[in-house]
């Protein structure tokens, strides 16, 4: 889960990183009344910053420097309802203006290919990160960090001199640095990233802008955590799925998926995609699928019927392939859980849709006759999965 810089802010601040005084505000009124507080510890300064999951805000307008509490009205006026890379600004932080001498990069990550985690620092900081890394990667200095050690004082200092830091500057910056690694151990975040940390006329050391991207493994343990969560931007059926523990996402199409393993559902919205190639809906569109859901290895009709139902209460969709390869759980087991699940949907007062089930792997054969002998209304057996792609993709052009 990503975090708006409003919230990393926060998180800094609860870890005694330095940051400045922020609030929120949703209406340009409410920026102005912000503006007028916030901007009392700098000369009246403020600096307006649009608030969304994205990068390059600075470059699209999205942060914009106010010497009045008017004007911060007037950006804030400007900044909401704007859209940057195809997120609309809900929400703008007004910022307390900085007198800033330098700019700096730093961020810890976790390195994937060299399983372990990553420091990175520049000297060079502010907007144009992305090009530095890419124009002159020497100016970017990259340090491994071993997770059982962190950074601590040693680790810091290694990663400031790979940098090229003056010492003055670097002893600044090594306590930051340690602090920024205890907001990314201690939250459980896969990514802590400020661009720009700066450096104040005064000399003090200030992180001005904050991503942090936290681990959902790691919810469990985070309670806390769960206030970060953006309702407002959950789809309700995931929500739904959420609420039915389902490995549920949804999609745009009109193809309801459901399978088995996350792979045999991924290469299952692949061959459904291809298939509806073939067909059009009666507004010119190709079916596609509407969704992704997993109903793992152990499937019994309680979590069939479960995933039917976020499904079927789905209103784009217009058919749906269950597409399961019997394994742990055999295909019979899988059938029968298809059947109740139909009866425990009934008893919710629900009609079904056109439904195509392949079936195939352990105890396909008795899966199938199951499946037969119920003659479920509008349920289809086919025995391929691209078989099953097409005839669902038909369905699913023919019902539009
Ligand atoms: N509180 C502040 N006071 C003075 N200047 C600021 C302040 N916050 C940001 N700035 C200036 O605006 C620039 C852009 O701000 P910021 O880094 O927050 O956004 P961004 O980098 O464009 O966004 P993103 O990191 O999402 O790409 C900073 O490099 C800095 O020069
Ligand atoms: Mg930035």
């Amino acid at each position: 889960m990503d975090l708006y810089e409003y919230q990393a802010r926060d998180i800094f601040e609860q870890h005694g990183v330095p940051v400045l005084v922020g609030a929120t505000a949703t209406t340009p009124a409410e920026a102005r009344a912000a503006a007028e507080t916030v901007g009392a510890n700098s000369g009246g300064v403020t600096v307006v910053k649009a608030q969304v999951k994205t990068g390059g805000r600075g470059k699209a307008g999205g942060v914009k420097v106010a010497k009045t509490a008017d004007e911060a009205e007037q950006y804030a006026e400007q900044i909401l309802g704007m859209d940057i890379k195809g997120h609309t600004v809900k929400t703008v932080m007004i910022a307390q203006g900085a007198q800033i001498a330098e700019e700096y990069y730093f961020s810890i990550l976790l390195d994937r290919a060299n399983r372990t985690y990553l420091a990175m620092c520049s000297k060079e900081g502010g907007m144009d990160i992305e090009t530095l890394a890419v124009e002159r990667p020497e100016a970017l200095a990259r340090i491994a960090v071993d997770p059982n050690v962190g950074i601590d004082e040693a680790k810091a200092r290694e990663i400031v001199e790979a940098a090229s830091f003056e010492a003055e500057t670097g002893d600044k910056i090594v306590p930051v640095l340690q602090k920024l690694w205890e907001v990314y151990r201690d939250e459980d975040a896969t990514l802590v990233e400020v661009n720009p940390l700066v450096q104040t006329a005064a000399g003090d050391i200030v992180a001005l802008d904050g991503k942090v991207s936290i681990d959902g493994n790691s919810d469990f343990r985070h309670p806390e955590h769960e206030a970060f969560v953006d309702h407002s931007k959950t789809d309700p059926l995931e929500v739904l799925a959420i609420e039915r523990n389902l490995n549920y996402v949804k999609l745009d199409g009109d193809v309801g998926i459901i399978g088995n393993g996350a792979g045999l559902v991924m290469s299952t919205l692949d061959v459904v995609a291809y298939a509806g190639e073939e067909f059009e809906n009666a507004d010119g569109n190709h079916p596609k699928p509407a969704n992704f859901l997993d109903i793992g290895g152990g499937a019994n009709a309680e979590v069939m019927a479960n995933g039917l139902d976020v499904i079927f209460e789905d209103k784009q969709v217009k058919a749906v392939f269950v597409n399961v390869f019997g394994g742990i759980t055999a295909c019979d087991a899988v059938a029968d859980g298809i059947v109740k699940a139909y009866g425990i949907l009934e008893g919710h007062g629900k009609s079904p849709k056109p439904l195509v089930v392949r079936l195939d792997g352990n105890n396909a054969e008795e899966g199938r006759r199951i499946l037969d002998e119920a003659a479920l209304p509008l349920l289809e057996r086919v025995d391929t999965m691209d078989g099953a792609a097409r005839r669902v993709a038909e369905l699913a052009a023919a019902a539009n």
